[in-house]
């Protein structure tokens, strides 16, 4: 087994590399002067099961481009199984056309990986599961939830505890939190619009007084859900609000944006490499998923149940 990395996220790599007690595979993953990715790989790999690690965080088009050339290098140097490991697999949220003559671009880009020579995918948290179907080769969805619940049984497991999706679409994912924490509570936060141009109205669906509400969503990019969701459920009577999101993407003025909210604390994955302003923040926390991918990775190769880590 080799573990190659890109370079969206190379201290995720190297900890799951760490993991696995094996060193990254050699190879220079780098830029032409008019900015073209150029891969080269030190070493021989010819019938190996290799396992790219690159998220496909900001800038998302250049890490694509760098997977699929990493892809296309090892298919060329006859690697035997070559897996793409994109912790954040990014378009996930372009997975269906929200009006005509729109594209779906996640589906595009599952095309691109599986045409530029992947033989397996496996992500985290994908926005939706059924973007495992966007794939036709084999695909594992990892979550992050068991890493998340532990924190919480740790650090809130005392209070009485309640689960909150941000929006009606994250039910789901917010259940499977909530059974993890001895079937905590669940409450919804419904936004709604009533037309366009008047601002939105959040309604909560559940009674959240004097509860500690555990946020769950896949994605923080603006911040926007996250900070109007965390003011609507202390407007509401809850105790505080902590927020667990697997992919930190954090894009213009977020971070700011959360160290002004009304969020008690912000804990994000290391699936996206956490900016500076990130890693400064006093509300957000990282934890590592290292070992729950170097984990599946080791499972994978060993071909045994990657579903049992979360049973
Ligand atoms: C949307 O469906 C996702 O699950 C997140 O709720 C969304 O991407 C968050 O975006 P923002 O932080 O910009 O409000």
């Amino acid at each position: 087994m080799k573990i190659l990395a890109g370079n969206s996220n190379l201290p995720l790599a190297r900890a799951i590399a760490g993991y696995l007690e094996l060193p990254l595979t050699d190879a220079s993953v780098r830029r032409f002067a008019d900015e073209e990715v150029f891969v080269e790989i030190h070493e021989n790999v010819r019938g190996e099961d290799v396992f790219v690690v690159q998220p496909t965080s900001f800038p998302a088009n250049d890490n694509l481009m760098e997977l699929l050339i990493c892809i296309d290098a090892l298919r060329r140097a006859s690697a035997r199984r070559i897996t793409a490991v994109v912790p954040y697999f990014g378009y996930a949220r372009q997975d269906r056309k929200p009006g005509p003559r729109t594209p779906i671009s996640a589906k595009l880009v599952a095309n691109l990986i599986t045409e530029a020579g992947a033989n397996r995918m496996l992500s985290v948290d994908l926005h939706a599961g059924q973007i495992q179907g966007f794939f036709d080769i084999p695909t594992d969805n990892l979550y992050a939830a068991p890493v998340m619940a532990a924190d919480i049984q740790a650090r809130y497991g005392e209070q009485d505890l309640m689960v909150v999706s941000p929006d009606v679409g994250g039910v789901v994912r917010a259940r499977a939190l909530a059974k993890r924490l001895d079937n905590a509570p669940l409450a919804i936060v419904d936004k709604r619009r009533d037309r366009p141009g008047q601002s939105e109205v959040m309604n909560i669906i559940g009674d959240v007084q004097n509860r500690a509400c555990i946020l769950i969503d896949d994605i923080i990019d603006s911040g926007g859900t996250l900070c109007n969701a965390a003011q609507a459920l202390l407007d509401e009577g809850a105790a505080s609000v902590t927020a667990y999101i697997s992919h930190g993407v954090l894009s213009g003025g977020a971070v700011a944006r959360v160290d002004k909210s009304a969020l008690k604390e912000l804990v994000i994955t290391d699936s996206i490499l956490p900016t500076d302003a990130a890693i400064d923040s006093e509300k957000i926390r990282i934890l590592t998923i290292a070992p729950l991918i170097g984990e599946a990775i080791r499972r994978i190769a060993d071909e045994s149940s990657v579903s049992s880590l979360f049973d």
